[in-house]
């Protein structure tokens, strides 16, 4: 038995990154595929979750993140850039901090989680908070690393790409082939691209016989890929994915085109509700724009799509202890029962009596 040595060392011959390059790793990828019981139940087919929120800092960003970094050291960089809604920062200022480097965050003001903030500004990132969407951040991050000497680790790098296409490797490794279907959340359109890639590549190499078909979700208020165009103002409970006008648009079509995927949006009152079931019925707690692509698996479910006899992977993309604000206020209307330290109020107000 070994260590996981991090997706660097797992899966380096299968990574586009310079010869040479060092390993920056917090120990991120070799996350669990889990069983859902509740969807399999319900689909009756085979429903696996990829449960991202167990990587270092909570989120499928640190298999991008590992490689981004690792490569901008290589390259002599200094200090690093990106946009986020939160989760794309909480890492990059932890591999930063590993590396040496100096993080500088841009994130829509007041718009990101609590934790994913917390985790940036402890791990001793600069935070600059814009007053405006993530699409205006993203506008500042490329002019800043165009301008300046700071390496721009936002998903447009391509090695953060590399890093990510990792989680399709592991998928088709334990499984023994590429699922049926495979579901998940959409935002700046990194993640879609970088499964694809991964596929791919496995089954030009016969290490599967086949590529799932893609099916990826986004909010209603932030689903421009829906719409076919960019929405100036996204609005979404969802903050991870409160985005208008993604980087990664067209490599995400070309994936959806290639894999007869399609895209889909859902209201912000699924997407909390499909987070809240799969933590009663998986024990799998994740933030809102994580139960997305669970979301999606059910409005198909209830618009008489079959998923009968299927293997079908669901990417729950990160921890639901990221954003505890947005899950307490859904949860707001049941109450929180206090009692003195007695055991008969107890037992009655655990309903034993
Ligand atoms: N789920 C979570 C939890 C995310 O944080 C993101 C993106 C996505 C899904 C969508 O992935 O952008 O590759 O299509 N978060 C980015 C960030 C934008 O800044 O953390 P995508």
């Amino acid at each position: 038995s070994h260590q996981w040595r991090g997706v660097i060392e797992e899966y380096r011959d299968l990574l586009d990154i310079p010869a040479g390059t060092p390993s920056v790793t917090l120990g991120e990828g070799g996350t669990p595929l889990v069983r859902s019981e509740w969807l399999s139940g319900l689909t009756d087919g085979e429903v696996w979750l990829k449960v991202e929120g167990q990587n270092p800092t909570g989120s499928f960003k640190d298999r991008g993140m590992t490689a981004a970094i690792s490569v901008a050291v290589h390259e002599g960089a200094k200090a690093c850039v990106c946009a986020s809604t939160g989760n794309t920062s909480a890492s990059m200022a932890a591999y930063a901090a590993k590396a040496g480097l100096t993080p500088i965050v841009l994130v829509p003001d007041g718009k990101i989680a609590a934790g994913k903030l917390a985790q940036a500004l402890v791990h001793g990132a600069q935070v600059i908070q814009v007053r405006g969407n993530f699409d205006d951040c993203l506008k500042l991050s490329r002019g800043l690393a165009d301008h300046y000497p700071v390496s721009l680790v936002n998903s447009v790098n391509p090695v953060r790409l590399e890093g990510q296409k990792t989680a399709a490797f592991e998928i088709v490794d334990r499984l023994g082939d590429a699922p049926d279907y495979h579901l998940m959340p959409i935002g700046n359109a990194g993640n879609m691209s970088a499964y694809w890639l991964g596929y791919r590549q496995y089954a030009d190499a016969g290490k599967a016989t086949r590529k799932p078909v893609l099916r990826a979700f986004q909010a209603e208020g932030a689903a421009p890929l829906v719409l076919g165009r960019p929405v100036e103002f996204p609005e979404t409970r969802a903050t991870a994915i409160r985005i208008g006008n993604p980087a990664s648009w067209e490599l995400a079509e070309a994936a959806r085109e290639q894999s007869g995927g399609r895209f889909a949006a859902l209201p912000d009152e699924k997407i909390l509700s499909a987070q809240a079931d799969l933590a009663r019925r998986d024990g799998v707690f994740v933030e809102p724009a994580s139960a997305v692509g669970v979301a999606g698996l059910l409005a198909e479910v209830e618009a008489g799509e079959s998923y009968a006899g299927k293997s079908v992977v669901i990417t729950v993309t990160g921890h639901g202890l990221k954003d505890t604000i947005t899950a307490l206020e859904f949860f707001g209307d049941i109450p929180q029962v206090v009692v003195d330290a007695d055991i008969d109020a107890a037992a009655a107000a655990a309903g034993l009596v």
